[in-house]
């Protein structure tokens, strides 16, 4: 299906009505929320993550960066990343997600969209959770086969990566104008 998060190269048509309302050159300041604000923090953050476990493989792979030195940087910013991310997601799609399909029936297809985006990143999360364990049982057991672990953890991180921010993004198009027109409803 062309919706689907791997396929797709933004949030389709149909669900962007409410952007229409509130474009992203005016999210800045007080016209949005301050519950959608401290979301695009939520999701800066997860960037962020990313991004600096991109430049970790990054080193590690051009040989800047030695093996012992990529676990010791690379897993407790992998597990911060896993629990943050599984937390944030648990709560969108438990909490908030039920609430919007309720203020905006308009929307619930997109919502829905956002739901299977989450399983599909929850496959990603699975593999990085593994390649990860792996990655750290082999350097602690000295294994000669560590490397071959991050060489891994590392692809499962490069798959990740753009799944995410595809799925953050188009979310941000939907929930951050929703929020901002239900405000009432998006309290605390
Ligand atoms: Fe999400
Ligand atoms: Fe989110």
């Amino acid at each position: 299906m062309s919706d689907d998060l791997h396929a797709r190269s933004g949030l389709p048509e149909a669900y962007r009505y409410l952007l229409a309302d509130l474009p992203r050159e005016r999210w800045h300041g007080q016209e949005v929320a301050a519950m959608a604000r401290f979301w695009l923090q939520m999701h800066s953050g997860f960037r962020r993550e990313v991004a600096h476990m991109d430049a970790l493989t990054g080193r590690w792979r051009a040989g800047q960066l030695a093996l012992p030195d990529l676990h010791r940087q690379l897993i407790p910013t992998l597990q911060q990343f896993l629990q943050h991310l599984d937390g944030h997601h648990n709560i969108e799609t438990h909490h908030y997600f039920p609430t919007m399909r309720k203020v905006e029936p308009r929307i619930g297809a997109g919502i829905d969209l956002l739901d299977r985006d989450h399983d599909v990143i929850h496959g990603h999360l699975d593999s990085l959770f593994q390649t990860g364990l792996a990655f750290h049982q082999g350097v602690s057991g000295n294994a000669p086969t560590a490397g071959d672990s991050a060489a891994r953890l590392a692809e499962a991180i490069d798959k990740a990566g753009p799944a995410l921010a595809r799925h953050l993004d188009d979310e941000e198009d939907i929930v951050v104008p929703l929020i901002t027109k239900h405000v009432d409803h998006f309290k605390g």
